[in-house]
């Protein structure tokens, strides 16, 4: 009979489900009496995934993207190894990437020490997804493994679903907003406040274990509506590591072969790890890092991720309600910056008087301020008087405007609110300092034109400004100077980067 291959399991899945189709490939795989190259253990979550698109249970788009990665899941099960916790508990296991990479990790003898001490708790809501993640280990492990891990078919919110005690928990939890509050949730700020899944997933699964690494979304980091997860996350303490998704991206770890590449942008990551070290609170937070694929292997390690994290642990409060994400080397630059700014760019805005400066929204590696009403779509054009223009045309043009904005945003747009909350230190500058930012403004102004630069963005030409890098060089060392740091622009050049390793300035 020929092996097993996806027209067969299109042709079960079509006459007998999913479920069925899936008890049989697993029990039969277990009694070694099931022939295919292609259903193998390594493949179980992704052949899951294309049979849920092709039942159309879930829009594929959305579905696919979001499975943690091997290398991923090694560098999580990395952490959670160190961490405090007698029983193991993936929530949202899916078919297993991440308990499995914690077995793989342990080792074998270990692995099945823990399965058979009845260690090992598995949390999903969907009975497929678990029963391939049960069978996953069992096939690795042995039969008996189907009675001694403990699965939890459940929704994790209800609160009659409790981790057991002595828990460390490895997640990847849903991604969705709350269209439905549970009925037996316990309804909580973040819940409330939030209305995403992730975080309700986060805040259960930290206040009930001893320790944990959670992969999420990264917008929990400053968006206001987390606020209130932040204020829980006072309470315990670890690091958070956040990832950009260009060039690279954490969530691009499909195979080829019959399988597609995801290479659509998908979400940007972050990695909470909580340690819970005694009498320490708050998380130490690394900056928003951005690496090309290529580095991706140099990246994914515990050891070489260790120089990105600061050692200082943040809090949140009414007053810095969100965490930076700092590259250590700019530590004391930042805290100089916030603590002798007397002013956000909000004080000095004027809609009445005043002349235009536009700032185009988009800032992938830079920031711009221009005098010239440019030709585009996305811009803010704010209205400044004529004392402080050039201060502030310049402010735009350095590295301090975009740095604000990759410690708090790193997104897409520089949103209206964020531009008004940027601290200023104009009164820092003495007056030749002042003379210096009017004269290199003036010429970049005479000059703009002469550096106008087109992309398409929906057919439609936008126009920016692309100044020579020497200009943000030559604002940077007059504003380093005002802040008493050495003229040194080179400790910029990785938030300018698209590279961890190379320091090169990119478009
Ligand atoms: C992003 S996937 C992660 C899958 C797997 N752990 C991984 O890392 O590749 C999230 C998982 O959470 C499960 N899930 C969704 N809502 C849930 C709920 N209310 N309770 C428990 N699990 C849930 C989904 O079925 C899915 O398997």
């Amino acid at each position: 009979m020929a092996k097993y291959d996806l027209n067969h399991y299109f042709s079960d899945i079509d006459k007998n489900g999913l479920k069925k189709t899936w008890h049989s490939i697993l029990s039969k795989s277990l009694k070694n009496k099931f022939d295919s190259e292609l259903f193998v253990l390594d493949n179980f979550g992704e052949l899951y995934e294309i049979g849920l698109a092709h039942e159309n249970k879930i829009n594929k788009k959305e579905m696919g993207k979001y499975y943690t990665p091997k290398d991923v899941s090694f560098l999580m099960s990395e952490w959670l190894l160190s961490l405090e916790g007698e029983n193991i508990c993936d929530v949202g296991c899916g078919t297993g990437n991440l308990i499995i990479s914690y077995l793989e990790l342990v080792g074998l003898e270990k692995a099945m020490e823990l399965i058979q001490e009845g260690h090992i708790y598995l949390y999903d809501i969907d009975d497929v997804a678990l029963e391939i993640c049960k069978y996953s280990i069992a096939l690795k492990y042995g039969s008996d493994c189907l009675k001694k891990v403990h699965c939890i078919l459940c929704d994790f919110l209800d609160q009659n679903i409790r981790l057991p005690k002595n828990s460390k928990v490895i997640s990847n939890p849903p991604y969705y907003k709350i269209t439905n509050i549970g009925n037996n949730w316990k309804v909580t700020d973040v819940v409330m406040d939030s209305n995403e899944l992730y975080s309700s997933f986060m805040e259960k699964i930290i206040s009930s274990s001893l320790s944990s690494v959670i992969i999420t979304p990264y917008s929990f980091i400053g968006s206001d509506k987390f606020y209130s997860l932040r204020c829980f996350l006072n309470h315990y303490n670890g690091f958070i590591y956040s990832f950009d998704n260009v060039p690279g991206q954490i969530f691009n770890g499909r195979k080829h072969g019959v399988f597609n590449s995801n290479k659509g942008n998908s979400v940007r990551a972050s990695i909470t790890v909580v340690e819970n070290r005694k009498d320490c609170f708050g998380f130490r937070i690394s900056p928003l890092i951005r690496f090309k694929s290529e580095e991706r292997e140099r990246l994914l390690s515990g050891n070489f991720l260790n120089q990105f994290i600061s050692s200082k642990y943040q809090i949140v409060d009414s007053n810095h309600k969100a965490y930076y994400k700092c590259f250590p080397e700019l530590n004391d630059l930042f805290d100089r910056w916030m603590m002798v700014s007397d002013q956000v760019l909000g004080d000095v805005l004027d809609s009445s008087v005043g002349r235009a400066l536009y700032i185009p929204t988009t800032c992938r590696y830079f920031t711009v301020g221009a005098s010239s009403k440019l030709k585009r779509d996305g811009k803010r054009t704010v209205y400044i008087s004529d004392d402080i223009y050039n201060y502030i045309y310049c402010f735009f043009n350095s590295s301090f405007a975009y740095w604000y904005w990759r410690l708090y945003d790193g997104g897409i747009n520089y949103s209206f609110s964020l531009i008004q909350n940027i601290p200023i230190f104009y009164h820092q500058l003495n007056s030749s300092q002042i003379n210096k930012i009017n004269q290199i403004a003036e010429e970049m102004q005479k000059r703009e034109k002469e550096f106008f630069v087109y992309k398409k963005n929906a057919g439609k030409s936008q126009e920016n400004i692309k100044f020579p890098v020497e200009y943000r060089n030559q604002i940077n060392s007059v504003f380093l100077e005002a802040l008493g740091f050495s003229s040194n622009t080179s400790i910029f050049q990785r938030i300018h980067s698209s590279s961890l390793f190379g320091g090169c300035d990119d478009e």
